[in-house]
């Protein structure tokens, strides 16, 4: 309300009172008077929000009389209204009933049972105009239900986009202020929580729990990571850690989190929370994770460093044991390289090239290479894990105790010297071998 122009208006009725208690005739102010009387526009003052004019029966002050009940009609209502109140069109973003001056398309100029004369309250005044879906679905927003628009619009202009009170996120953390202070200190936050909680949560409601766009768990996840989904129908060995109640959200935070690609865990942890027992599988059963890593002491370079991503691909692929790359699941494989592209993406694949070396590897018997003597045969090689284990053991080098041969725990029997070591495998008998003094086994 512009101050001046209203006590203007103000001391203007006061002075027409004063000129008509003193009995002097205007005939305007007759005019004004007559028109609220026993026979007509009897109502007009009585509803329970009247505008200031009305109230003071001044109709002339928008009503401009022509001849005997003749009035000019108003045709630009925004200019009408402008003559007494501060313009509410002067901000960047502004409604469109009020940039195009219909004001009395919420206001009844005269009266009306609701505050500030609208034609009605709360959303119903909304829902005139905007389809009411918007504000309907099984989950409705805290302030919608009850039916505060006006929490987050203007009714008639902002300086943000959609008549927000605020821009971006700030249109939320006004209210969710714990939030704020929870995704404040991550070191890891979603994308799309940096630009906009709309793009997933409607700000008014919806069908899914929290007002998701789609149900949380996971068809929000592939709404924009298409390609994953695409792909997980496609691959051929699923991951049952996708599968669980919580779909995604057994190891992904939506919105923050201090563990990279937004993990609810430390990376390790957050297989453990399943893997802390043996678990089926369509391969057979595997090991208790969480114990194996428990009872071994030396852990794998990877496994040291925190990552199991390094050989699995957590959601799935297309080889055994969701691996990476794919990796023998047998004790005898016929040498090929490409067997141990899983382990030659990180070590060098020369270790099982050369027959005769005296650096490539420290598994030789002066410079016969035990690697290549194992493992690069025609038929019968050994694979990798006949002598290694991928996680953790207790030997050095990673050397397995025992490995599955069929149905029996086959023992490595290894023992390790400065400069060589010696195994007694259940395969064959004691042999030994030195990188400096070849030993001669029989
Ligand atoms: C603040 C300006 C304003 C004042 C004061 C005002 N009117 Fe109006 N009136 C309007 C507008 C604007 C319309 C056009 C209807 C619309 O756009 O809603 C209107 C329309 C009307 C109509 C046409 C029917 C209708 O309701 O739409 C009547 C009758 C009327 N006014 C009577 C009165 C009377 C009697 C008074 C004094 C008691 C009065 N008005 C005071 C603004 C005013
Ligand atoms: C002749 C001057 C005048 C005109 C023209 C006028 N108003 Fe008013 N309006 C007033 C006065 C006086 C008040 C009462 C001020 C108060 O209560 O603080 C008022 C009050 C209001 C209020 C309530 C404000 C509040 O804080 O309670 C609204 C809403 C309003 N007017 C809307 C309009 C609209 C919409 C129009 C155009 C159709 C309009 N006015 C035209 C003088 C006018
Ligand atoms: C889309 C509906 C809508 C339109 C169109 C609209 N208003 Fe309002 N107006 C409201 C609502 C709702 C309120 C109550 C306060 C609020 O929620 O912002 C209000 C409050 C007011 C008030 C009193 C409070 C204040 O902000 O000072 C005035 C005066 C007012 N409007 C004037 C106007 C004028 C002048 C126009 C036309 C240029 C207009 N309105 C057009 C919905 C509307
Ligand atoms: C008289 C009809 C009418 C009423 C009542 C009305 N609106 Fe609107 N609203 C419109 C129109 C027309 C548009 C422009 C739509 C478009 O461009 O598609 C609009 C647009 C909007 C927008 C989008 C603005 C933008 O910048 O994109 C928001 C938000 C909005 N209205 C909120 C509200 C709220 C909140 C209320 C109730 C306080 C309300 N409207 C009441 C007619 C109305
Ligand atoms: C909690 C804050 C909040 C409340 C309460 C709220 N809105 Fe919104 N509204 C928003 C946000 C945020 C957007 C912008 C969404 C976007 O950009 O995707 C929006 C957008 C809109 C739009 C524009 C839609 C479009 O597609 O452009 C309309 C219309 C609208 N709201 C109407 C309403 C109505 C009517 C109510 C009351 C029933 C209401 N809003 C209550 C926050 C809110
Ligand atoms: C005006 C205050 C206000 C604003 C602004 C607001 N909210 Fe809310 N929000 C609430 C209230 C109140 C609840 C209901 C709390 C409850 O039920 O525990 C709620 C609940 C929610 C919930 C459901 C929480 C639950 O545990 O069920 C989500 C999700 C949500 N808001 C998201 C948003 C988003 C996104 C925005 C920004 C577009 C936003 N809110 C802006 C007040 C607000
Ligand atoms: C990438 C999509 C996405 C974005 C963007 C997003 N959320 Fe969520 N939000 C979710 C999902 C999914 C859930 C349900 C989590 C669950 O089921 O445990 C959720 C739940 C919530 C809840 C209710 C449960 C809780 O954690 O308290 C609130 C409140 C909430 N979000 C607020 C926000 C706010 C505020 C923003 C913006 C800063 C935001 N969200 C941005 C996906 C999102
Ligand atoms: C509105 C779009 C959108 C939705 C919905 C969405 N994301 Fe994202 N997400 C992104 C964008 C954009 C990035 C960053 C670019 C990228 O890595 O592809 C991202 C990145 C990620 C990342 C990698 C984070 C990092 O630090 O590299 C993970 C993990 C992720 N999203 C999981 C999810 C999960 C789980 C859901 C379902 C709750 C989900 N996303 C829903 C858009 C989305
Ligand atoms: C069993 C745990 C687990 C589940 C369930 C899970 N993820 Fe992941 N996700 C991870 C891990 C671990 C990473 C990090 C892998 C890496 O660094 O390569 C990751 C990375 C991501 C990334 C970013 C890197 C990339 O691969 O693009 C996105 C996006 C992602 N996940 C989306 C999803 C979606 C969508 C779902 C549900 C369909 C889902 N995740 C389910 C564990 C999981
Ligand atoms: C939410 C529970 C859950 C989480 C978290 C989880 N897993 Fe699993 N995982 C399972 C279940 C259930 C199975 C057995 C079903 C299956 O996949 O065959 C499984 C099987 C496996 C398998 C054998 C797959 C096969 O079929 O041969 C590997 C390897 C595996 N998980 C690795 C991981 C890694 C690495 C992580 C952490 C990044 C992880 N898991 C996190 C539930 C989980
Ligand atoms: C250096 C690569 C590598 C890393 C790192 C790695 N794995 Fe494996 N994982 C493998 C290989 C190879 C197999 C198949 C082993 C076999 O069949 O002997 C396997 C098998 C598994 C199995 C099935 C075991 C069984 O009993 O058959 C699970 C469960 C598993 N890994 C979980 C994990 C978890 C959890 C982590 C992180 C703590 C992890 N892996 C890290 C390579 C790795
Ligand atoms: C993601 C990378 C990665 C993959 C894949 C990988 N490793 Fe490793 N490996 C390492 C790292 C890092 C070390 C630690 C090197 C160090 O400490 O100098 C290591 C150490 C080793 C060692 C002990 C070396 C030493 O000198 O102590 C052996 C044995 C080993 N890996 C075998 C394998 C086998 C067998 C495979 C295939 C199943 C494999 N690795 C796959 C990264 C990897
Ligand atoms: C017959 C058992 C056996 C087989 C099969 C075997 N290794 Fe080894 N590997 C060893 C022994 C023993 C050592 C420790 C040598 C030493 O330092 O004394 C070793 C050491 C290593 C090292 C440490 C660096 C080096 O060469 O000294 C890596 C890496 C390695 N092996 C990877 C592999 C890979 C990859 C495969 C499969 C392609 C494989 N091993 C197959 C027994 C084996």
């Amino acid at each position: 309300m512009k101050k001046i122009t209203v006590s203007l208006v103000i001391t203007f009725f006061a002075v027409i009172s004063l000129v008509v208690f003193f009995g002097s005739s205007v005939s305007a102010q007759a005019q004004t008077e007559s028109c609220v009387s026993a026979k007509c526009h009897i109502t007009m003052g009585k509803d329970k929000f009247v505008h200031g004019p009305i109230a003071v029966g001044d109709c002339i002050a928008c009503h401009v009389p022509t001849s005997k009940h003749k009035f000019t009609p108003i045709t630009n209502v925004g200019a009408l209204c402008y003559k007494c109140h501060d313009r509410v069109d002067t901000k960047k973003g502004q409604h469109k009933p009020v940039k195009e001056g219909n004001c009395t398309k919420c206001h009844d100029a005269h009266q009306s049972p609701f505050k500030f004369q609208l034609r009605a309250d709360g959303k119903n005044l909304c829902i005139m105009c905007h389809d009411k879906k918007i504000i309907e679905g099984k989950f409705v927003h805290g302030p919608v239900a009850v039916g505060g628009c006006s929490m987050c619009h203007n009714s008639h202009q902002a300086d943000f986009p959609k008549l927000l009170n605020a821009t971006g996120n700030d249109a939320c953390f006004q209210c969710h202020t714990d939030k704020a202070e929870a995704f404040k200190g991550k070191k890891f936050v979603h994308q799309p929580v940096k630009e906009k909680c709309a793009s997933c949560h409607s700000p008014h409601a919806g069908d899914f729990k929290y007002m998701l766009k789609k149900d949380g768990l996971e068809d929000l996840c592939f709404d924009c990571h298409k390609d994953k989904k695409d792909w997980l129908a496609k691959i051929k060995v699923k991951h049952g850690g996708l599968e669980t109640e919580k779909k995604c959200m057994a190891c992904h935070e939506p919105h923050a989190s201090d563990y990279v690609k937004n993990l609810v865990r430390q990376p390790i942890e957050s297989c453990n929370m399943c893997h802390d027992k043996p678990l089926d599988t369509q391969d057979g059963k595997i090991i208790d994770m969480k114990e194996t890593l428990a009872k071994n002491k030396s852990y794998h370079g990877p496994i040291k460093q925190g990552d199991c991503s390094g050989c699995h691909n957590t959601h799935g692929s297309d080889y055994y044991r969701i691996l990476r790359k794919y990796f023998p699941p047998v004790f005898y494989a016929p040498y090929n390289l490409k067997n141990y592209e899983l382990c030659f993406n990180c070590h060098e694949k020369t270790i099982v090239q050369d027959a005769k070396t005296t650096t490539l590897t420290g598994f030789r018997n002066g410079d016969e290479n035990l690697h290549f003597v194992h493992v690069n045969k025609e038929v019968k090689g050994r694979t990798c894990r006949a002598c290694h284990d991928a996680h953790a053991t207790n030997n050095p080098k990673h050397i397995r105790d025992a490995v599955p041969f069929g149905a029996w725990g086959l023992p490595v029997g290894f023992t390790k010297t400065q400069n060589g070591g010696a195994c007694l495998p259940g395969c064959h008998q004691k042999f030994d071998y030195d990188r400096i003094k070849a030993v001669k086994n029989r």
